[in-house]
């Protein structure tokens, strides 16, 4: 169990968006003590945890919205404490796992334990996200007061949406008492039913029933209309089309207190992936089309799109290795997300600090979370990327019980080395 650093120093790091400036960071009894240029001159050679920064970028400890961790219910799968190793391991110090566990999380008592679970690990921590409505099902509202008390920030049906629009206003009413955000899973199911893939001309080639990209926005159209009257707080979960992202940029426009999360797999890939019918690309919302791929990052500039969240979906061969219309929608991120994503951002001329924005400060404010980036005087929080090290994704170098990728064997640029988590170190890149 990692215990709170006596000692930790960082020496000669680079702020990823000042490669000139090298600084040190002390970290004394799990707090930054002194942060900046030379900060560790005084600090002897060899003492407690001494870390070579050169070539590293000095990075915010990261927080994820949006991830499945299986427990309860399908341990199989992830547990909380796998989950949170793999988090670890992609450098993020807080997330929330989504309640689609079994039992459904639509009370006291599951969000307890997994509160009570991520205690016992000691490292990254979570706020679950509590059910919309008992047992997803989409009538009965769950318990969010209950659910709030034990630490919850947010509400979600993930995997399913709320299709009632008068279950969605009374959800948004009730949330909005708790302060808490509700999270929606935009699928108009009926537009949906029998769906492997978007559908458009790859779907058509292939043969495949489509959800098309309508069955995405009439809902999240419908909500920001909920959200305006209720002035709740809502947010959009895995935003993949462009034309929600238009109505997202509107109703911002107009003061709506909405909110946004892309995946890194809607950043990165295309419905193109089915071609060769990979079950590791089925996910819902599907993978979209270049259109929607450039729109992502767009929105993600302007600000539309607030923050990335993985949804990183484990799910074990028995789901996956079938045909693609028996295969579970979903796929791992937690573990491959910066690196991918730097090196995509690099690519596109899109910048870093934005990035790293929308991967730390953003997702906490929207769940009302302490920032998490490097500060003097503050409960340590941060990570180390070398962006020259070069990793192969596969078993030996995944935390995740689940190995369901499309980059499953790809050889990768990028990795975090360190992740310091609420004063400890929860990551060690080559530690056991
Ligand atoms: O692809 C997905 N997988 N989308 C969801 O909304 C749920 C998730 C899961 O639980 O596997």
């Amino acid at each position: 169990m990692p215990r709170v650093i006596e000692l930790l120093v960082v020496r000669d790091v680079r702020a990823f968006d000042a490669p000139d400036a090298p600084l040190d960071v002390v970290v004394e009894a799990g707090r930054i003590t002194r942060l900046g240029p030379g900060a560790a001159n005084d600090v002897p050679r060899g003492r407690g945890l001494d870390v070579d920064g050169r070539g590293r970028w000095l990075l915010p400890g990261l927080v994820d919205l949006h991830v499945h961790l299986r427990e309860p219910g399908f341990e199989g799968k992830e547990d909380i404490a796998s989950g949170l190793a793999a988090a670890a391991a992609g450098g993020f110090v807080h997330v929330c796992p989504m309640p689609n566990t079994r039992p459904v999380n639509d009370g006291r008592i599951v969000t307890e334990l997994m509160m009570s679970r991520a205690r016992d690990v000691d490292g990254v921590s979570i706020s679950p996200v509590g059910a919309i409505t008992q047992g997803l099902l989409g009538s009965e509202l769950a318990e969010m007061a209950a659910m709030r008390a034990a630490g919850a920030r947010a509400v979600s049906d993930d995997g399913k949406c709320v299709m009632s629009a008068a279950v969605m206003r009374r959800a948004l009413e009730y949330a909005k008492t708790h302060d808490l955000v509700v999270m929606q899973h935009a699928e108009d199911h009926t537009l949906t039913e029998g769906a492997l893939m978007h559908e458009g001309a790859v779907s058509a080639r292939l043969g495949l029933r489509g959800w098309p990209r309508v069955a995405e926005d009439v809902i999240v159209a419908r909500d920001l209309l909920l959200a305006e009257l209720t002035r709740a707080r809502y947010h959009v979960s895995h935003l993949s089309s462009h034309v929600s992202a238009a109505l997202v940029r509107e109703a911002k426009s107009r003061g709506l207190a909405v909110t946004a999360e892309v995946t890194p797999h809607h950043l990165l890939l295309t419905d193109a992936a089915l071609l060769g019918y990979d079950t590791a690309c089925k996910v819902n919302p599907p993978l979209r089309e270049q259109v929607d791929v450039d729109a992502m990052w767009q929105a993600l500039l302007d600000g539309t799109i607030d923050c990335v969240a993985t949804d990183h979906a484990p799910h074990g061969p028995l789901d996956k290795e079938c045909e693609l219309a028996a295969a579970a929608p979903g796929l791992i991120g937690l573990e491959l997300c910066v690196p991918l994503l730097v090196d995509a951002a690099r690519k596109r001329g899109f910048p870093l600090a934005r990035l790293f924005d929308a991967l730390s400060r953003a997702p906490s404010r929207i769940i009302g979370l302490e920032p998490t980036h490097p500060r003097e005087g503050a409960e340590a929080s941060f990570c180390l990327f070398d962006p020259d090290a070069r990793w192969k994704v596969d078993r030996s170098t995944l935390r995740s019980k689940s190995m369901n990728t499309p980059f499953l064997g790809r050889e990768l640029t990028g990795a975090i080395d360190l992740t310091v988590a609420r004063g400890r170190v929860v990551h060690e890149r080559g530690a056991a």
